[in-house]
């Protein structure tokens, strides 16, 4: 009786096949460089490892925030931030504390599966609406989520797994209603698009999530959140209190404050080879490439599955998005190195032709 709630719940699910090229997990395929890593290495031995870490990660958010205001020229300060271990931690947070429990989190499908895990985990329902044969919002699938009255609403954007922006007047739309709105940002260092960070600083109902996972640090877990001050200080009392370790308190710290040009050189590399491998993936007549905002791209073939083992057994592991809603015959692949993305296109050109 007491696990009869869990029996019927999905657990994320990720891909592990050990395969020589790992093109499944939307991370950087770049490591840090030896000078940041001895750096790291001089910080972590004067760590006392039998104390607990600083509850609030004093020093990491004064770095964090010099380092979104440099990059965004806009002025953040640490009481703007709540810190998680992992932007999945905070948007469970957020499932578990904003609103009314018994009214539903909304989001469009597909999308990035959290936002289900995580209202199935605590119990809430969900209101779910579909994106369009583009992977765009539409008036009519926003209609359809509001009417079914939720209290939260995500809109991930770029999107995971279809890697397109979403329309801003829509997303604005459901703001000016009032709605408590999640702008989940975990791909925004790959987009040109315009981000909501204004919009987190001015409303007193949007967030932006932000995570250091895509670019360099998925290791240490650490994703964050911004808001106004009032905001932010009122969703902090609900994190746990030390869900921030001693290491990733230092690790993070050095790299933002010792590590932003590398992180930017990688970032832009990233985007490089994307436009690069799309180019060339875009000549191959089976397959359909979708544009993207972000550190992957999403590819359609004329069977998805089969495209998906094929490309393990020539060394490539991508990620398989065949069996979710929307998403029949598409794949997932991120954009590595320009090495391990050759290798990607040499065994998809073997495949088709
Ligand atoms: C849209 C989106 N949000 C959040 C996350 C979670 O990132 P983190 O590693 O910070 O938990 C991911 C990870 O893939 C994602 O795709």
């Amino acid at each position: 009786m007491y696990l009869d709630r869990l029996k019927n719940l999905k657990a994320y699910k990720t891909e592990t096949t050990p395969c020589k090229v790992k093109l499944s997990s939307n991370e950087s395929p770049f490591d840090l460089s030896d000078r940041l890593k001895n750096r790291i290495k001089e910080e972590i031995v004067k760590i006392n490892f039998q104390r607990y870490p600083d509850p609030h990660a004093k020093e990491l958010k004064e770095a964090l925030s010099g380092f979104i205001s440099d990059e965004e020229k806009i002025e953040i300060t640490p009481e703007n931030l709540v810190l998680g271990n992992g932007s999945d931690e905070i948007i469970h947070l957020l499932i578990t504390v904003i609103g009314d429990l018994k009214k539903p989190v909304m989001y469009p499908v597909p999308t990035f599966p959290m936002y289900q895990v995580s209202s199935d985990v605590v119990g809430r329902s969900k209101a779910e609406f579909f994106l369009d044969d583009n992977f765009q919002l539409t008036e009519e699938g926003i209609e359809e989520g509001l009417n079914q009255n939720p209290d939260i609403v995500f809109f991930a954007s770029p999107n995971n797994p279809t890697g397109n922006s979403f329309d801003r007047n829509l997303i604005m739309k459901v703001i000016e209603k009032g709605i408590f709105t999640v702008i989940d940002e975990a791909y925004i260092h790959f987009s040109d698009k315009e981000s909501f960070l204004k919009e987190a600083l001015e409303y007193d109902n949007v967030v932006v999530l932000r995570t250091m996972s895509k670019v360099g640090l998925a290791s240490i877990r650490l994703g964050y959140l911004i808001a106004k001050k009032e905001v932010a200080g009122q969703i902090d009392k609900a994190r746990l209190p030390f869900n921030i370790t001693y290491p990733t308190q230092v690790i993070g710290k050095v790299v933002l404050t010792e590590g932003k040009e590398e992180l930017k050189n990688q970032i832009k590399a990233v985007k490089e080879e994307r436009e690069r491998v799309i180019k060339e993936i875009s000549k191959i007549p089976d397959v359909k490439v979708y544009p993207s905002d972000a550190n992957f791209f999403l590819m359609k073939t004329p069977d998805g599955n089969k495209t998906h083992q094929e490309l393990i057994k020539k060394g490539v592991l991508t990620r398989n998005m065949s069996h979710l809603p929307k998403m029949e015959n598409c794949i997932r692949v991120s954009v590595g190195k320009k090495e391990e993305n050759d290798e990607f296109i040499k065994a998809i050109k073997e495949i088709f032709t």
